[in-house]
């Protein structure tokens, strides 16, 4: 089971470190399950826990260069991170990330051979109006869905920091659409809390959750592990 925790702008670099420490002492005795972190990328520490990843929220596709206020893959792979999370719908809003360069970054960093988690997700007036489907098929388009690192995060934006997830019969009804168009990993994000996180990743065609307020507090976070 995948389990992610974006921490988006919450935490300093001290407290990103207390926390990796303690949640891998925490996962020494679970073997089963695939953790990363997205820390803000001023606090990205090495990527050397032994039982968790961390990943950085955003990157520019470049290896470096004059991208000011960015970072690259030199920058990453210097810390030992290959996990990148790109398409976050905050991305895609406040900083008006294109799907084509949301393209862009996935072609590079793919080519770097990174793990990619690839945030889709539809607003409330495509929800309400029943044009889910075609809004994530058109979020997904010229994307290679046979990259063996790609993991697809389906995050309806209406669902995000709401405290309302969406519904079960939801997740799974797109999860499977998404096997059906060709994705072989995908997870669901949007208010995934202790209190719903089991009934998700128990539905048959998700394979973990992305968690973004309820992965700020250790205590939270590991009862989501489980
Ligand atoms: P949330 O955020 O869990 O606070 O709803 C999820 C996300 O934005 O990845």
């Amino acid at each position: 089971m995948i389990i992610a925790g974006n921490f988006k702008t919450h935490h300093t670099r001290s407290s990103t470190l207390k926390f990796c420490r303690e949640l891998d002492r925490y996962l020494s005795s679970k073997k089963d399950k695939e953790v990363t972190i997205f820390p803000t990328l001023s606090s990205l520490p090495y990527n050397d826990f032994a039982h968790l990843k961390i990943g950085a929220q955003n990157a520019y596709g470049a290896k470096n260069g004059a991208y000011s206020g960015e970072v690259g893959a030199d920058q990453l792979l210097e810390l030992g991170i290959k996990t990148l999370l790109i398409g976050h719908s905050e991305r895609r809003g406040i900083f008006k990330e294109s799907n084509q360069l949301v393209r862009k970054k996935f072609e590079f960093y793919s080519n770097e051979g990174f793990e990619i988690f690839f945030c889709i997700g539809e607003d409330l007036p495509t929800y309400q109006s029943g044009k889910t489907k075609e809004f994530l098929f058109s979020q997904l388009d010229r994307i290679d869905l046979e990259y063996p690192k790609l993991i697809i995060a389906y995050e309806p934006i209406w669902a995000i920091g709401s405290g309302e997830s969406a519904g079960l019969e939801q997740i799974e009804e797109i999860h499977s659409f998404l096997r059906e168009i060709g994705v072989k990993t995908s997870v669901y994000g949007g208010s995934v809390k202790p209190s719903n996180a089991q009934d998700i990743m128990n539905l048959k065609s998700v394979d973990g959750v992305l968690v973004g307020g309820a992965s700020l507090e250790l205590e939270s976070f590991c009862s989501i592990i489980g």
